[in-house]
């Protein structure tokens, strides 16, 4: 739904938001916004095919002024905000992510199948004409304010060195400068209801609630991919982690009830819808992800060299999901044995994603739950990122009735295990599971009952009330 100058929305379907806007905008879009010149997007949702965008565009028309504004501006009302953002006139909501397979290989050119979850990063903000950013973390009790010419040197206005949760939102204003994206000044709070540091991508919802923020104060024309792109650029470059696009992509496109079905090499995707009886629960173990960025850039590095030396066998292929598992299984013998387990790893999840999207199209849902199974051993046995606590709770939750798989999710090294778990069973996983790890370690765990979320908005506040119906 597009906002135009007449403060009608104009509605339609398309399958590149941006792009489409552009045509509206230079007048070769339709001839109502030809008219009417469109001001913003102001309400999107992804569907699974052209034929139900089409029909869910009909729907949408067919809504009174009222109706629409509600779904506009919903959001903002419906989602039980954790803080009163009212002094902002801008909102950016982000969700973290659990993958739930595939793990290890966005960065080898593999396919993976994550979900946005609905635990959020909320941030308030209202711009400025100041060249200067001062943003508050509320869940830190922390301010701090930089100006736009220093972020490269990392440091606030006093000249001190940035704190580091602040390097996430500077890191996204730097590569977008980098993409010679205009940055402007602003003042913002935010806080999160996704558990920090548990692999749940709550960085990646910092990151991308910032981006999709300073999106709408700058009117930047890209889409979600790029704004994806510009935050993995922030961690890769400005944080130093040498991650893959996964977790920003993931936060910025989320769909609701859907599996995203993403390719790492083309960056093409498609949401899968999540089976009705299906429930997806994260377990927090609770053991801090400690130097995980550096065994992290290790794993990375031990890919490049495996592909480097598999390229003596076949130089053409540019990433380890190009190897089939019977060409790797020729020439395995030849690289070294880390090497070997590491590269091992990759080529058969990338086999597990492509299969598991057939089991979910034919609803073998226990299926499905046998290659989350054997991603979990690969990950502890090949690509060795487990932890024991993170074992145990598999392995319990996999003899749970109504479990049809469990695994590690995210980088590893600590942090969660995610479960499909069968919904009318989903009480009595919980229980279980916390019971049963407790007795057999005395430590408590926590449990998060998630539900596959839409991606980042941004709403924005003076709209909504200065709107005559
Ligand atoms: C982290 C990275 C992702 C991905 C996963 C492992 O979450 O940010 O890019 O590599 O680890 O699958």
């Amino acid at each position: 739904m597009i906002l135009c100058e007449n403060q009608a929305f104009y509605t339609g379907w398309t399958k590149n938001i941006s792009l489409r806007f552009r045509q509206h905008k230079i007048g070769n879009g339709s001839r109502y916004t030809k008219k009417n010149k469109p001001v913003k997007v102001v309400y999107w949702k992804t569907c699974k095919d052209k034929s139900t965008a089409m029909k869910k565009e009909i729907e949408i028309k067919k809504l009174t002024r009222k109706q629409k504004e509600r779904l506009i501006f919903g959001r903002r009302n419906s989602m039980n905000l954790p803080v009163d953002f009212d002094q902002f006139e801008y909102l950016s909501i982000a969700p973290g992510r659990v993958n739930i397979l595939g793990e290890h290989i966005d960065y080898n050119g593999g396919s993976v199948l994550p979900v946005a979850i609905d635990r959020y990063v909320y941030l308030g903000a209202n711009k400025s004409n100041e060249q200067i950013i001062r943003i508050t973390a509320l869940d830190l009790n922390q301010t701090i304010s930089f100006r736009i010419d220093e972020i490269e040197k990392k440091i606030d206005v006093r000249g001190n060195p940035l704190p580091d949760w602040s390097l996430y939102p500077a890191g996204v204003f730097w590569a977008a400068s980098k993409q010679n994206l205009r940055i402007s000044g602003f003042e913002g709070i935010f806080t999160s209801t996704i558990p920090m540091g548990t692999g749940l991508s709550s960085s990646a919802a910092v990151e991308v609630a910032f981006a999709a923020l300073m999106r709408e104060f700058c009117s930047w024309e890209i889409d979600n991919l790029e704004l994806a792109k510009i935050c993995q650029m922030a961690e890769n470059q400005f944080i130093g982690v040498n991650c893959g696009l996964m977790d920003q992509f993931a936060s910025a496109n989320g769909v609701q009830n859907s599996l995203l079905f993403f390719n790492t090499t083309t960056l093409d995707w498609f949401p899968v819808e999540l089976p009705d009886n299906v429930t997806i629960v994260i377990t927090n173990s609770k053991i801090p992800r400690s130097l995980s960025n550096s065994a992290y850039n290790e794993r990375r590095d031990s890919c490049e060299k495996a592909l480097n030396d598999l390229r003596k066998n076949y130089p053409n292929r540019s990433n380890l999901c190009q190897i089939s598992i019977s060409e790797f299984e020729e020439v395995e013998k030849e690289l070294e044995e880390t090497l070997q387990k590491r590269a091992k790893h990759v080529i058969h999840e990338c086999a597990r994603v492509n299969q598991a999207i057939n089991f979910l199209n034919d609803n073998l849902l226990f299926e499905f739950g046998e290659l989350m199974k054997a991603s979990h051993n690969s990950l502890r046995d090949l690509y060795e990122v487990s932890t024991p606590e993170l074992d145990l709770l598999v392995s319990i939750a996999n003899k749970i009735n109504g479990c049809y798989g469990s695994r590690l999710t995210g980088a590893g090294f600590g942090g969660c295990i995610v479960s499909l778990v069968q919904s009318e069973t989903v009480n009595k996983f919980v229980e279980e599971l916390e019971s049963t790890y407790f007795k057999k370690t005395g430590k408590e765990i926590e449990t998060y009952v998630c539900k596959a979320s839409d991606g980042v908005i941004v709403e924005w506040h003076e709209l909504s009330t200065s709107i005559v119906d």
